[in-house]
């Protein structure tokens, strides 16, 4: 998108990421969930968040439903407006990021160059990649929200697998297969990932 802040001069505060980060005793980072819908994206960034909570960490977990209702509210589901939508969560994560919090981003974010772009908006040291790989048959048969039939009727168009595609990662820190292993098993193997990118003790 073209930028119209060329007469926009950048300000900086004597309070910055760093002495954030002191005070905050934390590394800020962002998790990035991408994955169909009804995959377990949101089930996975709670049971974490939720984990490096009670582990003392100052998060916050931002998620496809809630910004949709607010920052978001304006954008459907054509390519051009996921495209929109996940360059506002990228900065919205950025800022976040900034601010000294780990962020858990959950959002089908399905074009690969959008997320390439998040993580090289927010450093790629502090981005973790997660792919929340669940088979289609699968998260339409859980079809929590009933989206999926609505889709298959035609009542939904632009629906991510259906008739909107879903560009696979090429290249995530992380791959939970939640139909095949426990809502515990993926955690661990998220928790070890992101160990390796923050201290959890
Ligand atoms: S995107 O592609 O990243 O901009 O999508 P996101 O902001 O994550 O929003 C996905 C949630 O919106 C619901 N929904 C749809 N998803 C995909 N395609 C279409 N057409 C669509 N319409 C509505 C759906 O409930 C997604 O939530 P999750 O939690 O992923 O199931």
């Amino acid at each position: 998108a073209k930028s119209v802040a060329e007469n926009i001069t950048k300000q900086s505060f004597k309070i910055n990421r760093e002495k954030r980060e002191v005070l905050l005793k934390q590394q800020p980072i962002v998790v990035w969930f991408t994955g169909l819908s009804g995959s377990g994206k949101s089930t996975m960034s709670n049971l974490l968040e939720n984990e490096l909570h009670e582990s003392g960490f100052k998060t916050y977990a931002l998620d496809g439903d809630n910004i949709r209702h607010g920052l978001c509210n304006d954008l459907a589901f054509t390519d051009e407006d996921r495209v929109e939508n996940i360059r506002r969560i990228g900065e919205v994560s950025k800022l976040f990021v900034d601010a000294g919090i780990v962020v858990l981003s959950s959002f089908v974010s399905p074009f690969k160059e959008d997320r390439d772009r998040v993580k090289h908006l927010v450093g790629e040291h502090r981005f973790i990649e997660v792919f929340v790989d669940c088979p289609i048959e699968i998260c339409e048969q859980r079809d929590v929200k009933g989206l999926y039939k609505k889709a298959r009727e035609g009542q939904i168009k632009n629906f991510t697998g259906i008739d909107s595609p879903f560009e696979l990662p090429k290249n995530p820190d992380v791959v939970l297969k939640t139909a095949g292993e426990s809502p515990q098993e993926s955690l661990e193997k998220l928790l070890k990932v992101v160990e390796s990118k923050i201290s959890l003790r």
